[in-house]
Protein backbone atom coordinates (compact mmCIF):
# COMPACT_ATOMS: atom_id res chain seq x y z
CA UNK A 1 0.00 0.00 0.00
CA UNK A 2 1.52 3.36 -1.04
CA UNK A 3 2.22 5.59 1.77
CA UNK A 4 2.59 9.44 0.99
CA UNK A 5 4.60 10.91 3.85
CA UNK A 6 6.65 7.95 3.93
CA UNK A 7 7.67 8.64 0.19
CA UNK A 8 7.60 12.27 0.88
CA UNK A 9 10.78 11.52 3.79
CA UNK A 10 12.24 9.20 1.78
CA UNK A 11 12.41 11.62 -1.41
CA UNK A 12 13.85 14.35 0.56
CA UNK A 13 16.61 12.21 2.21
CA UNK A 14 17.65 11.01 -1.08
CA UNK A 15 17.52 14.36 -3.06
CA UNK A 16 19.47 16.18 -0.35
CA UNK A 17 21.37 12.88 0.02
CA UNK A 18 22.63 12.99 -3.77
CA UNK A 19 23.28 16.45 -3.84
CA UNK A 20 25.19 16.96 -0.87
CA UNK A 21 26.87 19.88 -1.15
CA UNK A 22 26.66 20.21 -4.88
CA UNK A 23 23.85 21.99 -6.58
CA UNK A 24 20.99 21.25 -8.43
CA UNK A 25 18.81 22.71 -11.63
CA UNK A 26 15.38 21.53 -12.03
CA UNK A 27 13.48 21.22 -15.14
CA UNK A 28 9.74 22.60 -14.55
CA UNK A 29 7.17 22.41 -16.83
CA UNK A 30 4.91 23.29 -14.34
CA UNK A 31 2.78 19.93 -14.95
CA UNK A 32 1.78 18.14 -11.86
CA UNK A 33 4.79 15.66 -11.57
CA UNK A 34 7.97 18.90 -12.36
CA UNK A 35 5.85 21.19 -9.67
CA UNK A 36 5.58 18.44 -6.77
CA UNK A 37 9.48 17.59 -7.41
CA UNK A 38 9.89 21.50 -6.86
CA UNK A 39 8.51 21.87 -3.85
CA UNK A 40 9.86 18.40 -2.58
CA UNK A 41 13.25 19.70 -3.63
CA UNK A 42 12.92 23.68 -2.47
CA UNK A 43 12.00 21.55 1.59
CA UNK A 44 15.01 19.18 1.07
CA UNK A 45 17.75 21.50 -0.59
CA UNK A 46 16.17 25.44 0.02
CA UNK A 47 17.99 27.33 -2.62
CA UNK A 48 20.80 24.73 -3.81
CA UNK A 49 17.99 23.61 -6.42
CA UNK A 50 17.12 26.32 -8.99
CA UNK A 51 13.88 25.80 -10.68
CA UNK A 52 13.69 26.23 -14.36
CA UNK A 53 10.68 26.83 -16.79
CA UNK A 54 11.23 27.45 -20.42
CA UNK A 55 9.07 29.06 -22.35
CA UNK A 56 9.23 26.91 -25.46
CA UNK A 57 6.90 28.60 -27.42
CA UNK A 58 4.82 25.52 -27.55
CA UNK A 59 2.79 26.53 -24.35
CA UNK A 60 -0.95 26.91 -23.95
CA UNK A 61 -2.12 30.41 -23.69
CA UNK A 62 -1.55 31.83 -20.10
CA UNK A 63 0.72 29.07 -18.89
CA UNK A 64 3.34 30.53 -18.47
CA UNK A 65 1.53 33.38 -15.90
CA UNK A 66 0.14 30.40 -14.10
CA UNK A 67 3.47 28.58 -13.25
CA UNK A 68 5.22 31.53 -11.99
CA UNK A 69 2.09 32.68 -9.85
CA UNK A 70 2.52 28.83 -8.43
CA UNK A 71 6.39 29.50 -8.51
CA UNK A 72 5.94 32.34 -6.01
CA UNK A 73 3.40 31.19 -3.72
CA UNK A 74 5.90 28.51 -2.67
CA UNK A 75 8.57 30.68 -2.87
CA UNK A 76 10.46 28.68 -4.71
CA UNK A 77 14.07 30.25 -6.45
CA UNK A 78 13.20 29.98 -9.82
CA UNK A 79 14.05 31.32 -12.96
CA UNK A 80 11.66 31.82 -16.35
CA UNK A 81 13.33 31.50 -20.07
CA UNK A 82 12.06 32.68 -23.28
CA UNK A 83 13.21 29.97 -25.42
CA UNK A 84 11.00 29.85 -27.64
CA UNK A 85 12.85 30.94 -30.86
CA UNK A 86 15.26 28.47 -30.43
CA UNK A 87 12.69 25.72 -30.10
CA UNK A 88 10.59 26.61 -33.09
CA UNK A 89 13.52 27.61 -35.20
CA UNK A 90 14.72 23.91 -34.45
CA UNK A 91 11.40 22.56 -35.32
CA UNK A 92 11.50 24.12 -39.10
CA UNK A 93 10.62 21.60 -41.73
CA UNK A 94 10.65 18.62 -39.52
CA UNK A 95 7.30 16.52 -39.43
CA UNK A 96 8.13 13.19 -37.80
CA UNK A 97 6.90 12.67 -34.63
CA UNK A 98 9.74 11.11 -32.83
CA UNK A 99 12.19 13.37 -34.75
CA UNK A 100 10.29 16.31 -33.05
CA UNK A 101 10.47 14.76 -29.82
CA UNK A 102 14.53 14.28 -29.80
CA UNK A 103 14.90 17.64 -31.09
CA UNK A 104 12.79 18.85 -28.30
CA UNK A 105 14.38 17.22 -25.72
CA UNK A 106 17.82 18.28 -27.00
CA UNK A 107 16.92 21.45 -27.28
CA UNK A 108 15.79 21.48 -23.73
CA UNK A 109 19.44 19.77 -22.34
CA UNK A 110 21.19 22.48 -24.78
CA UNK A 111 19.35 25.05 -22.62
CA UNK A 112 19.26 23.81 -19.68
CA UNK A 113 23.39 23.05 -19.71
CA UNK A 114 23.90 26.80 -20.24
CA UNK A 115 21.89 27.29 -17.34
CA UNK A 116 23.51 24.63 -15.62
CA UNK A 117 27.14 26.08 -16.10
CA UNK A 118 25.83 29.62 -15.40
CA UNK A 119 24.36 27.96 -11.34
CA UNK A 120 27.00 25.75 -10.96
CA UNK A 121 24.53 22.80 -10.79
CA UNK A 122 26.22 19.00 -11.12
CA UNK A 123 22.63 17.74 -11.05
CA UNK A 124 19.28 17.90 -13.02
CA UNK A 125 16.75 16.96 -11.43
CA UNK A 126 13.49 15.67 -13.49
CA UNK A 127 10.02 15.43 -12.60
CA UNK A 128 10.47 12.12 -14.60
CA UNK A 129 7.62 9.34 -13.54
CA UNK A 130 7.16 5.25 -14.33
CA UNK A 131 4.79 5.39 -17.56
CA UNK A 132 7.37 8.20 -19.22
CA UNK A 133 10.49 5.67 -18.90
CA UNK A 134 8.18 2.71 -19.51
CA UNK A 135 6.66 4.07 -22.67
CA UNK A 136 10.23 5.56 -23.92
CA UNK A 137 11.36 1.68 -24.41
CA UNK A 138 13.13 1.10 -20.45
CA UNK A 139 11.01 -1.17 -19.46
CA UNK A 140 9.92 -4.65 -21.01
CA UNK A 141 8.09 -3.16 -23.46
CA UNK A 142 8.98 -1.37 -26.93
CA UNK A 143 9.62 2.66 -27.48
CA UNK A 144 5.64 3.94 -28.06
CA UNK A 145 7.00 7.31 -27.69
CA UNK A 146 9.89 9.08 -26.32
CA UNK A 147 8.95 11.19 -23.97
CA UNK A 148 11.24 14.50 -23.80
CA UNK A 149 12.40 13.99 -20.89
CA UNK A 150 13.67 10.42 -21.07
CA UNK A 151 14.17 10.12 -25.26
CA UNK A 152 16.02 12.74 -25.83
CA UNK A 153 18.86 12.70 -23.17
CA UNK A 154 22.50 12.73 -24.99
CA UNK A 155 24.80 9.82 -23.66
CA UNK A 156 27.51 12.52 -23.10
CA UNK A 157 25.35 14.52 -20.81
CA UNK A 158 27.65 16.42 -18.32
CA UNK A 159 24.97 16.72 -15.55
CA UNK A 160 24.18 13.94 -13.46
CA UNK A 161 20.28 12.59 -13.32
CA UNK A 162 18.42 13.04 -10.18
CA UNK A 163 14.85 11.27 -10.67
CA UNK A 164 13.20 11.23 -7.44
CA UNK A 165 9.79 10.26 -8.68
CA UNK A 166 10.72 7.81 -11.43
CA UNK A 167 8.80 4.69 -9.61
CA UNK A 168 5.43 6.68 -9.17
CA UNK A 169 2.31 6.39 -11.61
CA UNK A 170 -0.22 9.53 -11.98
CA UNK A 171 -2.50 8.01 -9.15
CA UNK A 172 0.18 8.21 -6.48
CA UNK A 173 1.87 11.51 -8.04
CA UNK A 174 -2.06 13.03 -7.05
CA UNK A 175 -1.95 11.63 -3.91
CA UNK A 176 1.37 13.20 -2.77
CA UNK A 177 0.65 16.35 -3.82
CA UNK A 178 -2.77 16.33 -1.78
CA UNK A 179 -0.87 15.52 1.07
CA UNK A 180 1.47 18.63 0.02
CA UNK A 181 -1.45 20.29 -0.18
CA UNK A 182 -0.29 21.13 -4.11
CA UNK A 183 -3.53 21.66 -6.34
CA UNK A 184 -3.63 18.03 -7.19
CA UNK A 185 -6.00 18.46 -10.32
CA UNK A 186 -3.48 20.75 -12.85
CA UNK A 187 -4.28 18.76 -16.33
CA UNK A 188 -1.03 16.78 -17.65
CA UNK A 189 0.50 18.50 -20.40
CA UNK A 190 2.83 17.07 -22.74
CA UNK A 191 7.06 18.21 -22.35
CA UNK A 192 7.09 18.57 -25.61
CA UNK A 193 3.46 21.10 -25.35
CA UNK A 194 1.44 22.06 -28.14
CA UNK A 195 4.29 20.51 -30.80
CA UNK A 196 2.70 17.35 -30.65
CA UNK A 197 -0.80 17.85 -31.29
CA UNK A 198 0.04 19.81 -34.90
CA UNK A 199 0.23 16.85 -37.17
CA UNK A 200 3.22 17.50 -39.49
CA UNK A 201 5.51 20.45 -39.31
CA UNK A 202 5.31 22.94 -36.68
CA UNK A 203 5.03 26.98 -37.41
CA UNK A 204 3.99 30.27 -35.73
CA UNK A 205 1.24 30.14 -37.55
CA UNK A 206 -0.46 26.79 -37.01
CA UNK A 207 0.61 26.99 -32.83
CA UNK A 208 -1.11 30.55 -32.65
CA UNK A 209 -4.30 28.54 -34.10
CA UNK A 210 -4.11 26.08 -31.92
CA UNK A 211 -3.67 27.68 -28.87
CA UNK A 212 -6.77 29.72 -29.53
CA UNK A 213 -8.71 26.36 -30.17
CA UNK A 214 -7.19 25.08 -27.29
CA UNK A 215 -8.52 27.70 -24.87
CA UNK A 216 -11.67 26.80 -26.28
CA UNK A 217 -11.72 23.16 -25.76
CA UNK A 218 -10.81 23.81 -22.28
CA UNK A 219 -12.88 26.96 -21.22
CA UNK A 220 -16.00 24.98 -22.30
CA UNK A 221 -15.36 21.53 -20.41
CA UNK A 222 -14.07 23.19 -17.72
CA UNK A 223 -17.45 25.53 -17.36
CA UNK A 224 -19.60 22.58 -18.41
CA UNK A 225 -18.38 19.86 -15.30
CA UNK A 226 -18.75 21.66 -12.06
CA UNK A 227 -16.59 19.13 -9.78
CA UNK A 228 -13.28 17.99 -10.08
CA UNK A 229 -14.37 13.91 -10.25
CA UNK A 230 -17.05 15.04 -12.60
CA UNK A 231 -14.09 16.62 -14.95
CA UNK A 232 -12.47 14.30 -17.75
CA UNK A 233 -9.08 13.73 -16.92
CA UNK A 234 -7.34 15.19 -20.04
CA UNK A 235 -8.89 17.32 -22.98
CA UNK A 236 -7.96 18.82 -25.42
CA UNK A 237 -7.35 19.81 -29.43
CA UNK A 238 -5.31 18.42 -32.15
CA UNK A 239 -4.41 20.67 -35.29
CA UNK A 240 -4.65 18.34 -38.45
CA UNK A 241 -3.04 18.14 -41.87
CA UNK A 242 -6.28 17.59 -43.53
CA UNK A 243 -8.22 20.03 -45.42
CA UNK A 244 -12.01 19.46 -46.34
CA UNK A 245 -14.32 21.58 -48.24
CA UNK A 246 -17.40 23.29 -46.37
CA UNK A 247 -19.71 26.67 -46.73
CA UNK A 248 -18.23 30.02 -44.46
CA UNK A 249 -21.05 32.50 -44.80
CA UNK A 250 -22.63 31.28 -48.15
CA UNK A 251 -19.40 30.34 -50.11
CA UNK A 252 -17.32 27.30 -50.59
CA UNK A 253 -14.36 27.17 -47.88
CA UNK A 254 -11.66 24.71 -48.31
CA UNK A 255 -10.49 24.88 -44.68
CA UNK A 256 -8.67 22.61 -41.86
CA UNK A 257 -9.41 19.77 -39.49
CA UNK A 258 -9.34 20.00 -35.76
CA UNK A 259 -9.98 16.76 -33.65
CA UNK A 260 -10.98 17.07 -30.49
CA UNK A 261 -9.32 14.64 -27.62
CA UNK A 262 -10.61 13.91 -23.64
CA UNK A 263 -10.00 10.75 -21.86
CA UNK A 264 -10.60 9.37 -18.50
CA UNK A 265 -8.31 7.12 -17.09
CA UNK A 266 -6.34 7.37 -13.28
CA UNK A 267 -2.79 6.84 -14.40
CA UNK A 268 -2.34 7.65 -17.96
CA UNK A 269 -1.51 4.46 -18.67
CA UNK A 270 -4.64 2.94 -20.51
CA UNK A 271 -8.09 5.11 -20.77
CA UNK A 272 -11.42 5.51 -22.36
CA UNK A 273 -12.73 7.80 -24.38
CA UNK A 274 -15.10 10.71 -22.84
CA UNK A 275 -18.63 10.07 -23.35
CA UNK A 276 -19.11 13.83 -22.83
CA UNK A 277 -22.84 15.32 -23.80
CA UNK A 278 -23.27 16.16 -27.76
CA UNK A 279 -24.39 19.84 -26.50
CA UNK A 280 -21.36 20.44 -25.18
CA UNK A 281 -19.30 19.15 -28.15
CA UNK A 282 -21.76 20.93 -30.30
CA UNK A 283 -20.96 24.29 -27.91
CA UNK A 284 -17.10 23.67 -28.66
CA UNK A 285 -17.47 22.97 -32.47
CA UNK A 286 -19.64 25.45 -33.29
CA UNK A 287 -17.34 28.17 -31.00
CA UNK A 288 -14.27 26.97 -33.20
CA UNK A 289 -15.68 27.41 -36.43
CA UNK A 290 -17.00 30.48 -35.99
CA UNK A 291 -14.13 31.88 -34.14
CA UNK A 292 -11.38 30.70 -36.64
CA UNK A 293 -12.02 30.90 -40.04
CA UNK A 294 -9.37 28.68 -41.36
CA UNK A 295 -11.32 26.02 -39.70
CA UNK A 296 -14.34 24.36 -41.23
CA UNK A 297 -13.94 21.16 -39.61
CA UNK A 298 -14.13 19.14 -35.99
CA UNK A 299 -13.99 15.74 -35.42
CA UNK A 300 -14.24 13.79 -31.78
CA UNK A 301 -11.82 10.94 -31.01
CA UNK A 302 -13.51 7.77 -30.04
CA UNK A 303 -10.57 5.84 -29.84
CA UNK A 304 -9.58 4.57 -26.40
CA UNK A 305 -5.93 3.74 -24.90
CA UNK A 306 -4.77 1.19 -25.93
CA UNK A 307 -4.55 1.36 -29.00
CA UNK A 308 -4.64 4.68 -29.25
CA UNK A 309 -2.25 6.79 -27.15
CA UNK A 310 -3.19 9.87 -25.31
CA UNK A 311 -0.97 12.24 -27.37
CA UNK A 312 -1.29 11.79 -31.14
CA UNK A 313 2.02 12.11 -31.66
P1 LIG B 1 0.51 9.10 -24.19
O1 LIG B 1 0.31 10.01 -25.36
O2 LIG B 1 1.86 8.48 -24.17
O3 LIG B 1 0.47 10.07 -22.93
O4 LIG B 1 -0.61 8.12 -24.01
C1 LIG B 1 0.37 9.66 -21.60
C2 LIG B 1 0.41 10.93 -20.75
O5 LIG B 1 1.72 11.50 -20.81
C3 LIG B 1 1.66 12.81 -21.37
N1 LIG B 1 2.84 12.94 -22.24
C4 LIG B 1 4.02 13.46 -21.85
N2 LIG B 1 4.41 13.97 -20.68
N3 LIG B 1 6.56 14.39 -21.59
C5 LIG B 1 5.68 14.45 -20.56
O6 LIG B 1 6.07 14.92 -19.49
C6 LIG B 1 6.23 13.91 -22.80
O7 LIG B 1 7.05 13.87 -23.71
C7 LIG B 1 4.90 13.40 -22.93
N4 LIG B 1 4.22 12.84 -23.95
C8 LIG B 1 2.97 12.55 -23.51
C9 LIG B 1 0.34 12.88 -22.11
O8 LIG B 1 -0.12 14.22 -22.22
C10 LIG B 1 -0.53 12.02 -21.24
O9 LIG B 1 -0.99 12.71 -20.11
Amino acid sequence: MFDSSEFVKEAKDAISRTLGSSKGILACSGGQDSTLLAVLSNEAAGDSVLTVFIDTGLLRKGEKERVEEIFRGYRLNYMILDESDRFIGNLKGVADPEEKRKIIGRTFIDVFSDVADEFGAEYLLQGTIAPDWIESGGGVRDTIKSHHNVGGLPENMKLKLLEPLRDLYKDEIREVSEFLELPSNIQPFPGPGLSVRIIGEVTREKLDLLRGVTDIVETEIQKHYESEAEKPWQFFAVLLPVKTTGIHGDKRSYGLTVAIRSIDTSDAMSGTFTKMPWGLLERISTRITNEFGEINRVVYDVTNKPPGTIEWE
